[in-house]
């Protein structure tokens, strides 16, 4: 039993620091936080609100303060834009919520690139540098950082699996391959903030990370959340399982049209996406099936994925049959709960003294870190014992 699983509330202030603040997940968090933090809508989609944790110490969403990192757009503009092409806010929430999310704009720094760096060393010193004037401006007791940038072409960096010293000597030279989501993943532990993140991008997935994870004491959640088709996937794929029936192939077609299907047309960004939502298939099925995924930008879409998937597979005496899905989903709204939920995990991890990879938090990801469980239902149950203690 774990000291403060008692049900007070937290007099705790927060921060949620967001890398790629003004992107659909981004803005749509900050706008959902906001409206918790009212009690104007209700916290349909967040899994941390389900009654079984109501007397668990989580940090309430009243208590958290917006920051973060992004060049493009605000947060006004990017919720407007969402709303003028896919309908998906009510007036009323985009009205009230106004003056809170303009007021957490003040808190958004340019984003950190590697071009305008000298070295790697300095794009992580920027990001500490700006994370803790954050913390001490609005004397925060903890900042949890989450990776909702762009999705990155894969990357393997030299010296990811070296000691942790030796990753952070080789940062001070150029010409390692560290992708810019890891020098923010670097930063922030540096920085002694728990990390999350949401996105396929390399972020903090590799032993060098871990070890400096566990040097700072903190913890990190990832990678890649899952809101959508591969949820179902983590669904369905134990159900055909434990029916010993067999699964022949499972092909998946997914459509959109918002800023990250943009990002994804490119096929090197594409790559790192097709990866996490194809691998899982292979750990939940004794015999891998032959499988597809695609994923295809279109632009008239917006912010609304559709997914559609043909699963072929063969039952007693060897009858095939046929399940077949679509699942249409507006993207932020899906991904933007989990923002909330892994931002007050990370933040009760902490301060229960966890450090390195959160194995509880891998019903939430679609490549889960610490973690070889992939069925949601076990997944959930890891959750549920890990957050009652
Ligand atoms: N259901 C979902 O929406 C879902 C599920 C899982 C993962 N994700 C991942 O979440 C991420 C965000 O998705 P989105 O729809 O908000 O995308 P988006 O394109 O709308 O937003 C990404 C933001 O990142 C910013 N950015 C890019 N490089 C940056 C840098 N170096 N520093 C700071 N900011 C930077 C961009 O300016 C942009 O505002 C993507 O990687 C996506 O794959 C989304």
């Amino acid at each position: 039993m774990h000291e403060d699983s008692t049900k007070t509330k937290s007099p705790r202030r927060v921060g949620l620091w967001l890398v790629g603040a003004h992107g659909g997940v981004g803005s749509t968090t900050a706008l959902g936080l906001a409206a918790l933090g009212h009690g104007q809508i209700a916290p349909t989609g967040l899994v941390t609100k389900l009654p079984e944790f109501a007397n668990v110490d989580f940090d309430e969403p009243d208590t958290f303060v917006v920051g973060g990192h992004d060049s493009r757009s605000t947060f006004r503009d990017t919720v407007e834009a969402l709303h003028s092409r896919s309908n998906i806010f009510a007036p009323e929430v985009l009205d009230e919520c106004a003056e809170r999310i303009d007021a957490w704009q003040a808190n958004i720094r340019p984003a950190v690139t590697l071009e305008a760096s000298a070295t790697p060393w300095a794009a992580v010193d920027r990001v500490v540098a700006d994370i803790t004037a954050f913390r001490a401006r609005h004397k925060l007791d903890d900042v949890v950082v989450v990776n909702v940038a762009s999705t990155e072409p894969p990357a393997t960096p030299l010296h990811a699996n070296s000691p942790r010293e030796a990753f952070e000597a080789a940062l001070a030279t150029n010409g390692l391959g560290v992708p810019m989501s890891t020098l923010y993943a670097w930063a922030a532990v540096a920085a002694g903030c728990p990390y999350v993140n949401l996105t396929p991008s390399l972020g903090g997935s590799f032993p060098a990370f871990e070890e400096h994870c566990k040097h700072h004491k903190v913890p990190h959640l990832g990678q890649d959340a899952k809101t959508g088709e591969t949820l179902l996937k983590s669904v369905l794929a134990p159900m055909f399982r434990q029916r010993n029936l067999r699964v022949l192939s499972w092909v998946g077609h997914n459509i959109l049209g918002n800023n990250d299907g943009r990002v994804l047309a490119n096929p090197a960004n594409k790559a790192s996406k097709i990866r996490t939502k194809d691998a899982l298939l292979g750990e939940l099925l004794d015999d891998k099936p032959q499988s597809h995924v695609s994923i295809e930008f279109i632009e008239s879409l917006d912010d609304w994925k559709t997914a559609w998937d043909h699963i072929h597979f063969e039952g007693f005496l060897g009858v095939k049959m046929t399940l077949q899905f679509t699942w249409q989903g507006c993207d932020s709204a899906l991904a933007a709960p989990l923002v909330i939920d892994l931002a007050r995990l990370a933040l009760l991890a902490h301060r229960r003294g966890a450090a390195g990879a959160l194995a509880a938090a891998a019903c939430f990801f679609k490549s889960p870190l610490g973690a070889s469980v992939h069925d949601l239902a076990s997944q959930f149950g890891m959750f549920k014992r890990y957050v009652l203690g």
